[in-house]
């Protein structure tokens, strides 16, 4: 079947410039272009599924003609090293049995203390009328919540306090790799190489202490890396110390940065839409009565959880998504060849109006079960779908209800910038983050007004 090709590009840079100047405008053109739809990036074919039916052949029912690659992977990848979300499928095969466990529903509990322990931490800082770089105060409270996740056992707080240290500088050097797409420029030995150098050794060096001593005892802590320490594949073989370094890098790289972002989204979307706040406002008043939430607390925050799914749909970090395809295979009739690129955009799916009625309008009703009934499975990707699907999902979605309910229950946030300036690069964020924090009376607040 001969496929659609996107009209325009230029000679030598194709559609790259497009893809560049005007991301979001751009995912949206492929997809009313087709199922399958061809553009040039520089020279090279890349090949976009645009549909629910063909992301599932892509992620799902044809997975295994296709492995994690592409060209936004491949700008992550020596970050990400060989942990579960950058390795190539044969060994996530191994990898992620073993990983499973650790982010089992019946963990779940335990994290959540982690994670509302530390939100409060944060929140306790909080100072009415005071401006806030609610990014920056998100991903300390992503990082915290993950690395006391992972080592609850440890009992010195300083050995959690070194690894998150390093691992900021660690993320922060995702995002300059990210900015600067030329290989060579990240290997010169500049002063953020150096410091990116020496946080990886000292990652090392912490983490091996805590292998070490985890080993010795034999105890599991309930933390994920205990259970990342007694987990084995088919053949009775354990994580060797160097996956174990590998993983934590990188869960710390996914897990991290997307959930803070995900709730600069939601400050942004919970102020433009006073209404959805409030009635949310409603139900954290009632359910929790001004006091810190529990496991339990979780299925009861209905409305709560909603409006979490649906920032998920409207702002998916994860836009752009790619793989690479390992064995000549069809997709709606069109021949995909082994060693090209192929992508997808969760983005322009979720803005899809055959997929979502109204898509640009925030309605977290739309996730009420009588009207979520009739959605497509694959046009809902926030976390990816199949095989290499978010192994997160639970715990970030654990995460971000948490702090929902701590940060922007008691508390109205007013963006200094009204409009959040999306930037649409390796991941889909706000360019602006700077909030002025109004405390809300509560309906037990033993606090002295403000
Ligand atoms: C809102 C927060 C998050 C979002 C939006 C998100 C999104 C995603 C997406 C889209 C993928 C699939 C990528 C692909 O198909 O190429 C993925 C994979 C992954 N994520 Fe998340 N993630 C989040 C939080 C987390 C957290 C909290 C963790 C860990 C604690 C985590 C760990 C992982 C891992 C290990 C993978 C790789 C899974 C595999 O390849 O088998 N993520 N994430």
């Amino acid at each position: 079947m001969p496929i659609n090709v996107l009209p325009g590009g230029l000679p030598l840079l194709g559609h790259a410039v497009d893809l560049l100047r005007r991301p979001l405008d751009f995912v949206e053109r492929l997809r009313d272009a087709g199922p399958v739809v061809r553009f040039n990036l520089g020279p090279k074919p890349v090949y976009v599924v645009t549909t629910p039916a063909m992301c599932k052949e892509l992620l799902i029912t044809k997975s295994q003609c296709f492995d994690k690659g592409g060209p936004l992977f491949k700008q992550s990848k020596t970050l990400l090293g060989n942990g579960l979300v950058g390795c190539d499928r044969e060994q996530a095969r191994r990898a992620r049995p073993m990983m499973n466990p650790a982010f089992h529903h019946g963990r779940l509990a335990r994290y959540t203390e982690v994670m509302t322990q530390v939100s409060a931490e944060i929140a306790e800082q909080w100072v009415d009328g005071s401006t806030v770089d609610f990014d920056a105060l998100m991903n300390v409270a992503t990082m915290d919540a993950l690395t006391r996740c992972l080592f609850s056992g440890v009992k010195d707080t300083d050995t959690a306090a070194e690894v998150r240290a390093v691992m900021q500088v660690i993320v922060n050097g995702v995002g300059r790799r990210a900015f600067i797409p030329i290989s060579w420029v990240h290997k010169l030995p500049l002063p953020p190489k150096l410091r990116e150098d020496a946080a990886l050794r000292e990652l090392h060096r912490v983490v091996d202490n805590v292998i070490a001593e985890y080993r010795r005892t034999g105890a599991d802590h309930g933390d994920l890396m205990s259970m990342m320490i007694l987990a084995q594949d088919d053949a009775g073989n354990g994580m060797t110390d160097t996956q174990l370094h590998d993983e934590v890098r990188s869960m710390m790289v996914a897990g991290t940065e997307t959930s803070a972002t995900m709730m600069l989204w939601m400050a942004y979307a919970l102020h433009e839409h006073p209404d959805v706040r409030d009635r949310m406002h409603e139900e954290l008043d009632l359910v929790l009565a001004g006091r810190r939430l529990d496991y339990e607390d979780l299925p009861k925050l209905e409305y709560t959880g909603r409006v979490v799914q649906e920032a998920l749909r409207m702002y998916p970090v994860a836009w752009l998504l790619s793989r690479y395809c390992v064995s000549d295979t069809e997709l709606a009739g069109v021949r995909i060849p082994a060693g090209a690129d192929v992508m997808f955009s969760p983005y322009a799916e979720h803005m899809d109006p055959r997929n979502f009625d109204n898509p640009r309008s925030f309605d977290p009703d739309r996730w009420l079960p009588e009207r979520a009934r009739a959605m497509h499975r694959q046009a809902f990707l926030p976390f990816g779908s199949g095989v290499r699907k978010c192994i997160g999902e639970s715990f970030a979605f654990t995460e971000m209800m948490i702090m929902v309910a701590t940060f922007l229950g008691p508390w109205n946030l007013t963006p200094v910038h009204p409009d959040p300036e999306p930037l649409a690069s390796t991941t889909y964020r706000p360019r602006h983050s700077h909030m002025v924090l109004s405390r809300r009376s509560l309906p037990t607040d033993e606090r002295p007004p403000a």
